[in-house]
């Protein structure tokens, strides 16, 4: 009782100060001539003014990462679909970057964008297409006519992903396993459209029938959402053709032929031939990605093997033509021995020349899909072939390294500007031997090949050195003859997201040299993937592939594991080197086998 009446009698004081000084505030600013006064509101204004402008300007600063739509530390509003908005907001530690999305549902706005969208077409999802002849023609294949336990073990890992993903995000693009949430990004239900042709090869009847029903009714590509041209395109273009080609089921063609008119704004409201980086899926705005003015040398480089297809499925040449345009005009650019920088400006059509050259990301399928794009056009464009060719030459003379200490053969980066050489490998530059193999299958030169396999055994041994059998994001090679190891790895690149470029190396070495090391080796990282991956709702990105103990899962379990990986070691372990042939099918960047053309 004591204590409540001091705290009364305290407040009561305290107000009377506040009144008392206000009362003479108010009574100072009376005594203003009305010219102080006005100066005065006029100086407030203004600083307030600056305040704001300097919060938006720093906001704009702040990095962005465009793949999740994330500032740091900083919430952001996005407009999502019809009136969705979201805001992401930091969990924890901003440092961490840990976000969760909070959906608000706004009717008013829903109804408002509603009104000023016009659907680009109506979904024709009954229209029957004509057959289009050259795929028709082709038999359908049997890819589980001979499945051996190997396989049967990837496609039991397949069917947990799967389950997973069905129970706690249908629909969704990802599933984050641990905490049994959908994650989205394109919200176009991304690990469906990128699991249809892994289902088929695998033989899941029943599983790509309910998702071809997710397909045929879930899937609405009239969205008011910014999506990136690459990704939708090597994902979900990529899959419905892919699943177009090994179905004969025209629906997925249907929703690749509108998906195709959403995205060509890109190309056509660009001043240049190269496109814009994103597209809003129903406003049909394109513009650049929010951290700079650039498009990335490698997206823009890897759209033409699904556009192509797409127009000769359709028998309308406008989407190839959009798309290839960009192969030519890069092909008229200046670079350096065939090599590109990771940049590229879609209004002036010029490479960003002060920046990195590297076969990592934003440089790496540039390379890939000059031969692919050859070879899906019965090695007839010969610009193609010559500009891949001296790139490998450019790649030997630049690039290539060897340690010191072991040996091992690796590709490294010229950093922007200095063109300094940096010994830092990412993950993803583990693709390379594939694609190399592939050219040699396809009657490029034996040491391409031979590059090939040197580059195997480092990749390999990214994978074999650390102890949990998994390769990190990025390695570091020791160029010091000091006696210490190799690779090493920063605590920054420690983590592994699954990804499938090695194993689709291994599958393109096993096909096309018949050496069964390549299987050996893809069946221990398919045991450590069980061992560290593996949780009770799917499988995880972990954090650190150096601590068996603790390799830090980070709930995530991204497409391309269920599109690519998987797939790639059902592949891998057939007894039948040519299950899927690299003479009759040429695979996207994501995995999907497209046909071959005879021009
Ligand atoms: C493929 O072969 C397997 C094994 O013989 C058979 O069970 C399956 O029905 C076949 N699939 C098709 C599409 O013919
Ligand atoms: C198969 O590949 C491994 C790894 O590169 C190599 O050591 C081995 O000699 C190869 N085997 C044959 C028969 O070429």
């Amino acid at each position: 009782m004591k204590k409540d009446g001091y705290v009364l009698l305290n407040l009561h004081q305290e107000s009377q100060t506040f009144i008392t000084s206000r009362k003479s505030l108010w009574r100072s600013w009376n005594q203003l001539s009305r010219l102080q006064r006005n100066l005065i509101c006029g100086i407030a204004s203004m600083v307030g003014c600056l305040i704001i402008i300097y919060h938006w300007r720093s906001g704009m600063r702040e990095s962005y990462d465009v793949r999740s739509h994330k500032y740091e530390g900083i919430p952001v509003v996005t407009q999502r679909d019809f009136g969705m908005f979201e805001r992401w907001e930091p969990k924890g530690d901003p440092k961490a970057l840990k976000f969760e999305s909070n959906v608000i549902e706004e009717p008013e706005a829903r109804e408002n964008f509603k009104k000023r969208v016009e659907p680009l077409e109506k979904p024709k999802v009954e229209e029957v297409l004509p057959p289009p002849q050259e795929i028709r023609e082709e038999k359908l294949l049997n890819f589980t006519l001979a499945v051996n336990d190997k396989q049967k073990a990837v496609i039991s890992a397949f069917k947990h992903a799967w389950s997973g993903y069905r129970e706690f995000a249908w629909g969704y693009d990802h599933l984050k396993p641990i905490s049994m949430k959908p994650h989205d990004w394109f919200r176009l239900g991304l690990t469906i459209v990128d699991s249809l042709d892994t289902m088929y090869i695998m033989g899941l009847t029943e599983e790509l029938m309910e998702a071809r029903e997710w397909i045929a009714n879930g899937l609405n590509l009239n969205k008011y959402h910014d999506v990136n041209l690459f990704e939708v395109t090597i994902r979900v273009l990529g899959g419905l053709l892919s699943a177009y080609h090994l179905t004969n089921d025209n629906l997925y063609l249907d929703k690749a032929k509108n998906l195709g008119e959403r995205l060509l704004p890109c190309f056509t409201g660009s001043p240049s031939p190269i496109p814009y980086s994103d597209v809003n899926l129903a406003s049909h705005t394109v513009h650049s990605p929010r951290w700079g003015p650039d498009s990335s040398t490698s997206e823009v480089t890897t759209l033409q093997l699904e556009f192509r297809d797409l127009s000769r499925a359709v028998d309308d040449p406008k989407f190839e033509n959009a798309a290839f345009k960009v192969s030519h005009h890069v092909h008229g650019l200046p670079k350096t021995d065939g090599l590109v920088p990771i940049f590229i400006n879609p209004r002036t059509g010029q490479f960003q020349s002060y920046t990195d050259i590297k076969l990592g990301a934003r440089g790496d399928s540039y390379y890939e899909y000059l031969v692919k794009q050859w070879i899906q056009t019965g090695k007839t464009i010969d610009f193609l072939r010559d500009d891949y060719v001296e790139a490998v030459a450019g790649i030997r003379k630049r690039l290539v390294r060897r340690t010191p200490k072991s040996n091992l053969l690796f590709i490294g980066e010229l950093k922007g500007g200095t063109r300094d050489f940096v010994p830092k490998m990412d993950h993803l530059v583990c693709y390379l031997p594939g694609t190399l193999a592939l050219g040699y299958a396809h009657g490029l030169p034996e040491d391409h090949l031979e590059l090939a396999e040197d580059l195997m055994n480092t990749c390999y041994h990214t994978y074999s050195e650390r102890p949990t059998f998994l390769a990190p994001e990025i390695t570091y090679f020791n160029l010091q003859n000091d006696g210490k190891s190799d690779l090493y790895v920063k605590m920054n690149d420690a983590h592994n997201l699954l990804r499938p470029e090695f194993i689709e190396s291994l599958w393109y070495m096993y096909q096309i040299t018949g050496n069964t090391t390549y299987q050996d080796w893809g069946w221990k990282i398919f045991q450590s993937i069980e061992k560290y991956a593996k949780v009770e709702h799917g499988y995880t990105s972990i954090g650190n592939v150096n601590n068996p103990e603790d390799v830090k899962p980070r709930d995530m379990m991204e497409s391309f594991f269920l599109s690519e990986t998987l797939k790639y070691l059902y592949l891998l372990f057939s007894d039948d080197r040519k299950l899927l042939d690299v003479h009759k099918f040429v695979v996207n960047s994501e995995g999907h086998p497209l046909p071959i053309h005879k021009s």
